[in-house]
């Protein structure tokens, strides 16, 4: 398993090159396209883009790459170096079991075919630094990189919502997550220094540069996994439409008061919704924040986001409060502005906003604090904001 600090310091060059390589000895020839897809993780924002609210991720250094060239069969053969295994794949029927590997492989295929699209046979090889179940949406990157290449191989590039959606299509329907938009809009739309503010009703996006040589943002893995599928996650988006039913609105449409009002709504569907109302406030209080270079206020939003995660939505655990404790310790006398968990919650990450000159102090302390507590080793990368997911021509059959 690739630790993630490991990912981050070989550069997307060098998985690349792996992947080229690993393709040759493979399949023994060179492959024709090589299609790369970041990780993404969320600042702030988090369960809202089921409830139409805006939120602010950024594409993560850690990215899937994938190699190919057409194969002398039909459908597509894919081999995983992750995984150490094989799949033939047919646009006629399913052949993975809903969440594996390769089913968000499999779904994007499909979806792809059932555009009309001629997919010819291809060989696949597949590279990763980046970590599964660590709330980092590697199945987001598998989803898009999977498209930028269908899109280059059969010269038909999608417009950036259709793919983006029908990412999102793979997503719910072979790996049986009900997730919101946010992860494979990162994916794609994301730019290299740029924080992006999506609003998950217009789909308006605005590209809010984040660029600052003193601040970083750091991600700390607390190495408990998370499984989407079986997580409580569609039962939390349940609970928010059954609110919005109930309250005859969306929750991006509803005060505070009219949640504490409601005679409709039980104790547990109350804090649901005030947790999504909350986060919908916070976000365009970060994005003014982070605009402002304001670093302590917008650390501030992260730990208001982080306690209503966890006492109000309830899908923090133990060792991701730890880590967030840990970081309160360190406070901003130690370069600590703010931190709380990113992504889905139940494990994966905590994100932390860090003055760049404190990097390795606060490395240490959380590194230590983490592991007396809990036995586990984290793992930390430092991420700048990176470029959303492409596709290039290597060499093809004129070459
Ligand atoms: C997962 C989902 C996203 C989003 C987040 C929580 O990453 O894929 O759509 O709901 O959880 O913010």
């Amino acid at each position: 398993m690739t630790s993630i600090t490991e990912a981050a310091s070989a550069s997307t060059q060098a998985l690349s090159s792996r992947a080229v390589e690993g393709f040759r000895q493979h399949f023994g020839s060179r492959p024709y396209w090589l299609s790369v897809a970041p990780g993404r993780v969320n600042l702030i924002g988090e369960h809202v883009d089921y409830n139409n609210g805006k939120v602010l991720p950024m594409a993560v250094d850690l990215h899937v790459v994938m190699t190919a060239a057409p194969g002398n069969h039909t459908g597509l053969r894919v081999y995983s170096a992750a995984m150490g295994h094989e799949i033939l794949l047919s646009s006629a029927s399913r052949q993975t079991q809903t969440g594996s590997w390769a089913a968000y492989i499999e779904g994007v295929y499909q979806l792809f075919g059932a555009l009309g699209l001629d997919i010819p046979g291809l060989d696949v090889y597949i590279e990763s630094n980046l970590p599964s179940g660590a709330g980092l949406s590697s199945s987001a990157a598998l989803e898009v990189a999977t498209a930028s290449l269908l899109e280059v191989v059969v010269g038909e590039p999608l417009e950036s919502w259709q793919k983006i959606r029908l990412c999102q299509k793979a997503e719910h329907e072979w790996a049986g997550v009900p997730c919101g938009i946010m992860d494979q809009a990162a994916v794609v739309l994301a730019q290299a220094g740029h924080l992006l503010q999506l609003d998950c009703r217009s789909l308006e996006s605005q590209q809010i540069l984040f660029d600052e040589p003193d601040i970083c943002v750091l991600i700390t893995n607390s190495q408990v996994q998370h499984k989407l599928s079986d997580s409580p996650y569609a039962q939390r988006r349940a609970q928010c439409e059954s609110a919005g039913e109930l309250l005859g609105a969306s929750l991006r449409d509803v005060a505070m008061q009219d949640i504490n009002d409601s005679p409709l709504l039980d104790p547990e569907t109350k804090q649901r919704a005030r947790h999504v109302v909350s986060e919908i406030a916070r976000v365009e209080d970060m994005t003014l924040k982070v605009s402002r270079q304001d670093w302590e206020t917008a650390g501030a939003c992260l730990y208001a986001s982080h306690l209503s995660l966890k006492e109000q939505y309830e899908v923090s655990c133990p060792e991701l409060d730890l880590l967030v404790e840990l970081a309160q310790d360190i406070g901003q006398a130690g370069g600590m502005f703010g931190s709380r968990m990113t992504g889905a919650g139940f494990g994966g990450c905590t994100v932390s906003l860090i003055a760049s000159s404190e990097q390795d102090a606060i490395i240490g302390r959380l590194r230590e604090g983490y592991r007396a507590k809990t036995g586990l080793d984290p793992d930390f990368v430092l991420s700048r904001p990176a470029a959303g997911a492409a596709c290039f021509v290597l060499h093809g059959p004129q070459t």
